[in-house]
């Protein structure tokens, strides 16, 4: 018997306007339950279940579900007169970036997306503009967001990411057909905590940038082995390729400033999401000032290719 006849009966009149009745693949489950409400650790379903949400939309919701504070600070937004939309700049969003800017170690400056997607999209273009190199490096397993660059290998089975016998060598598993084959041909997927995987790429291809969760969340947590992250700073350093750290699910879990903030390696860029305003939709690109200058000069790119790297302190 179904024991949720409720959200088994609302799926089937949402699949009437929208494909499989879920606006998320990953709400495609089974059994599939349907949610009324939320607050704090918990969610209720439509048939009046309370659950515990250890879930709490992939650390999304953060500080809970309708987190008193949170919401009393957009009502107030929401209220104010100062309510624009892309009117121009704004005050709230310099007081937000400077926050942002001093506690995560990586940014000089920031830029608002609305989604973590977004923000990784971004930073492997700036890593391409100024490498002047289009190759990219993600890791076996690991999730960062659904544009052609990354939606490949996604959230494998664990038996998958042990040692490989050829490093480097991972077939190409897009998450989606419609990824063009030349697109493909530029992305390497890696073994994570492999660090020989990454050097049998670089002898290869002219790379951008590793693009990485610091701490491979999307498939339980794998941690990176002693000296991993500073094995790959120093190769970035000198390889000459940016080493990207995806803070989308360990920004705000591990610390106020990130992971980065605690594991001693400073990435180039970093992306942040849904934790950052508690699963309203925000997501946010940081960095270096020489390569977030990019977003106000995005011609400069072209000119500062590999060169401009070897002159990078740290
Ligand atoms: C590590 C990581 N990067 C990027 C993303 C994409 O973020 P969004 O769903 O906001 O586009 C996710 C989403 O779960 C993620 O876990």
């Amino acid at each position: 018997m179904n024991a949720w006849p409720k959200s088994f009966a609302l799926l089937q009149e949402n699949e009437k306007w929208i494909p499989g009745g879920v606006v998320s693949l990953n709400r495609k489950s089974e059994p599939n339950i349907c949610f009324v409400k939320g607050k704090g650790s918990r969610a209720w379903d439509l048939e009046g279940n309370e659950y515990i949400d250890y879930q709490a939309g992939f650390a999304a919701a953060f500080l809970g579900h309708n987190d008193a504070d949170v919401n009393r600070a957009v009502e107030s937004v929401l209220h104010a007169d100062s309510l624009l939309m892309s009117a121009g700049p704004t005050n709230l969003e310099g007081i937000f970036a400077e926050l942002f800017v001093k506690h995560v170690p990586t940014a000089d400056s920031i830029q608002i997306t609305t989604t973590g997607s977004e923000a990784t999209y971004h930073a492997i273009r700036i890593a391409r503009a100024v490498t002047g190199r289009d190759h990219v490096i993600v890791m076996q397993g690991g999730y960062n967001g659904w544009h052609n660059d990354v939606a490949c290998n996604v959230i494998s089975p664990l038996a998958d990411i042990g040692p490989r016998v050829s490093p480097g060598e991972y077939p190409i598993d897009p998450l989606s057909a419609g990824i063009p084959a030349s697109h493909q041909a530029l992305v390497h997927v890696v073994n994570y905590n492999d660090i020989d995987s990454i050097k049998y790429v670089l002898k290869r291809y002219p790379v951008a940038c590793v693009i990485m969760e610091p701490i491979l969340q999307n498939v339980g947590i794998l941690k990176p082995q002693e000296g991993y992250l500073q094995a790959l700073r120093q190769l970035a350093d000198t390889e000459g390729f940016l080493l990207i750290f995806d803070e989308v699910k360990t920004g705000f879990r591990h610390a106020l400033g990130g992971y980065q903030s605690i594991c001693g390696v400073t990435p180039d860029l970093s992306s942040f999401g849904k934790a950052v305003a508690n699963g309203y939709p925000m997501g946010v690109i940081a960095g270096k000032k020489e390569y977030m200058d990019y977003f106000i000069h995005p011609e400069k790119g072209k000119e500062c290719s590999s060169p401009a790297l070897t002159t990078r302190t740290r």
